[in-house]
């Protein structure tokens, strides 16, 4: 073992969390707790792994889930992509490698939804293929073990860690774990518990304290805000919902999106003009605020309540709460309308 696992692994082994996913493990285990990790806090990702992998028990059943079950599993926890891409890299598991994920990092870079660093994450955990899987934590603890000021945010700083570790690891599974947890759980962003730090007394940062100068990340995501007005459009007992065909949350259901903040008046001209339906009413029923990575959306919600909904698809009430998935964004305004008296 290398140095570096040699402090880490004796430490995880007696450390690590105990989470779902370290249990019963095998490919496809590890396969939805990697996508469902990629962009999501562990704490939040625990009840979702449990209910998803207790429904869908293999690549078999998820490559023939029905669609709405399987929005339905993954609603709430946003990035709605990444469930999307799972069911076609089942189908290419099942059709292609007989239900098991490859074994080899080319056949599983060419998976719909699996980078570098999740091939990395399921190769080691799941076959000890000798592959590095750097994520913002693993960075944050390099950079500051070797008190390395190259932007962490470039491509080619994850590049050179990953050839960096992968020229030492020996147990390519524990050790990313371990680096994983030890940036969770002790070299976390702003505190660093580093009295109970494995790696303290070959940590450069720790040595010269100056921790907190690391990671350096330089490069910032511009963040753009858009502001919408969202239309439930009611007979009183439907609600239209569409296909949203561009954009964030695109070919996922949607009440109706105006690009502009209106007010009531407004927004039954535009009903009447743009959707052809005549307006009995409309209520301002409440405005949200949704963080997505590369944008923030301001809405402004409505409830219209309209004659006839025509040919527009819709959906009673109970049905949209309990089968159709409502991304987050919209469930926010979406439940607010319990309380309208129309
Ligand atoms: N983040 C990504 N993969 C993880 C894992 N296997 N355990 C804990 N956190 C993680």
């Amino acid at each position: 073992m290398s140095d570096l696992e040699n402090r880490l692994i004796p430490w995880f082994q007696v450390k690590k969390r105990d989470l779902p996913w370290r249990k019963n493990v095998n490919d496809y285990t590890i396969y939805v707790s990697e996508i469902m990790l990629q962009q999501t806090r562990v704490e939040t990702v625990i009840p979702y792994f449990n209910r998803f992998v207790n429904t869908l028990h293999s690549f078999y059943e998820l490559a023939n889930v029905d669609d709405e079950l399987l929005l339905k599993l993954w609603e709430g926890l946003g990035y709605y992509s990444r469930v999307k891409n799972m069911k076609k890299c089942a189908r290419v598991i099942v059709d292609e490698y007989d239900g098991k994920f490859p074994n080899n990092y080319e056949n599983a870079l060419k998976l719909p939804g699996i980078g570098a660093y999740t091939a990395g994450a399921i190769l080691s955990r799941a076959y000890q293929i000798p592959l590095a899987a750097i994520d913002g934590n693993a960075l944050r603890v390099l950079s500051r073990l070797y008190e390395d000021d190259s932007d962490i945010s470039k491509e080619a700083t994850k590049k050179a860690y990953k050839e960096k570790m992968e020229k030492l690891i020996t147990q390519p599974g524990l050790f990313n774990e371990a680096l994983m947890e030890l940036g969770a759980t002790i070299c976390m962003p702003k505190v660093y518990l580093c009295n109970k730090c494995p790696l303290k007394d070959i940590c450069k940062a720790y040595k010269h304290n100056s921790i907190s100068n690391y990671p350096v990340k330089l490069a910032k995501v511009k963040n753009t805000p858009f502001e919408y007005s969202v239309l439930f459009i009611t007979d009183g007992i439907n609600y239209i919902l569409i296909n949203k065909k561009d954009g964030v949350l695109k070919d996922m259901v949607s009440p109706i999106l105006v690009d502009r903040f209106y007010n009531e008046a407004d927004i039954a001209n535009y009903v009447e003009e743009n959707l052809n339906l005549n307006v009995k009413n409309v209520f301002h029923i409440k405005d949200a605020k949704h963080i997505f990575s590369h944008q923030t959306w301001y809405m402004k919600g409505f409830l219209v309540l309209v004659d006839d909904l025509k040919n527009y698809p819709h959906y009673r009430y109970n049905e949209i709460v309990e089968k159709i998935s409502l991304a987050k964004a919209y469930k926010k305004i979406f439940e607010s309308i319990e309380n309208v008296p129309f």
